[in-house]
């Protein structure tokens, strides 16, 4: 017989990412909809630690569906790596009568997860939320979407500029060590070359498309890079040798950063964060613990969170394949 769970912790932890507020949602409504308790555990597994708690009701998350962010807040708890704070942290969920956890993040988030649950034998749901789509167990992670659009459309911006001046872009997107964004947002957008942690394009092969793309009658060129890109050289100093190398072209770099993290959700996120909400409270109740919750063939699927953690994602090497004949 399943434990009945009477109440449910839910937070968000790691790096923030647009739909992380219509999780909480989600997570709310499902316990309010089922009669059952809802907290929201500030700061992650910090306010855990700390027992910065706020009982929350269908009312307390009016209005966020939209809003990029978390209204839980995020942070990164170096005291819950220790024995001594996940003790405390679990002393605080028993004191608040909360027999389950929601947690919404990425990897670092569900490792912590599951070590509480391994320890305790506390039931704990995980959430993908993570821009950078670099979670096994799930064609989506919440803000990927969001994150695609807002790279494209800060690129076509940046198109405008480029194709007046004649000039050669290079843009570093967000990815530290997967290139998802950069792949898709690199189609998107129209990229010239597309440089990804998974793949080592090569200096030599860069500056021969960059050449190639000159002589066929290109004036203005971008070149979307993954922050974790293996060619050895940070976007500053590839300019700097294409400056030395090619000079017939003007180069200029764009650091897109942080802004890749905030913004209204996408409707894509909004929905896939509303429907896996929905089925972590549901398969909390059901008795199920330790896996994420994730969309597969557009189907809302359980992963163990062990395999979640360890898997890897794959890019998808058609797409490289296809950028190169996008820039012919
Ligand atoms: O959210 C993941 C990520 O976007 C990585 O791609 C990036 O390297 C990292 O966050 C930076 O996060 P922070 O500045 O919070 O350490």
């Amino acid at each position: 017989m399943p434990k009945t769970i009477k109440k449910v912790g839910v937070l968000t932890s790691g790096g923030d990412s647009p739909g992380m507020n219509a999780a909480i949602r989600s997570v709310v409504r499902t316990c309010a909809y089922h009669n059952i308790e809802c907290i929201g555990i500030y700061r992650g597994y910090q306010g855990m630690i700390e027992g910065d708690f706020k009982e929350m009701g269908p009312r307390s998350v009016n209005n966020i569906v939209n809003k990029g962010g978390t209204i839980l807040k995020s942070a990164r708890s170096t005291e819950f790596r220790t024995p001594e704070g996940r003790k405390k942290a679990h002393e605080n969920l028993v004191k608040a009568g909360i027999d389950a956890l929601v947690v919404i993040g990425g990897d670092g988030t569900f490792t912590g997860g599951l070590l509480f649950n391994s320890e305790f034998d506390f039931p704990v749901m995980g959430i993908p939320g993570t821009i950078d789509n670099d979670i096994f167990g799930t064609s989506h992670t919440l803000g990927y979407d969001t994150a695609l659009n807002t790279v494209v459309d800060v690129i076509d911006k940046i198109r405008d500029t480029a194709s007046s001046h004649n000039r050669l872009f290079f843009v570093e997107v967000m990815g530290r060590d997967a290139g998802h964004i950069a792949l898709n947002a690199g189609i998107g957008a129209g990229a010239e070359e597309i440089l990804i942690p998974e793949e080592d394009l090569g200096l030599d092969r860069l500056l021969e498309s960059l050449q190639k793309s000159k002589a066929s009658g290109k004036s203005s060129s971008i070149v979307v890079i993954a922050e974790g890109d293996k060619i050895g050289k940070n976007v500053f100093e590839l300019k700097d040798y294409v400056d030395a190398n090619l000079p017939e072209y003007d180069v200029r770099v764009s650091v897109l950063g942080h802004m890749q993290r905030g913004g209204s959700p996408s409707c894509f996120d909004r929905v896939l964060a509303s429907r896996l909400g929905v089925k972590a409270v549901e398969s909390l109740i059901e008795g199920k613990s330790s896996y994420m919750v994730g969309l597969q063939n557009d189907k809302v699927t359980l992963t163990p969170l062990e395999q979640a953690i360890k898997g890897k994602t794959e890019i998808d090497r058609e797409l490289l394949r296809v950028s190169d004949i996008m820039s012919t």
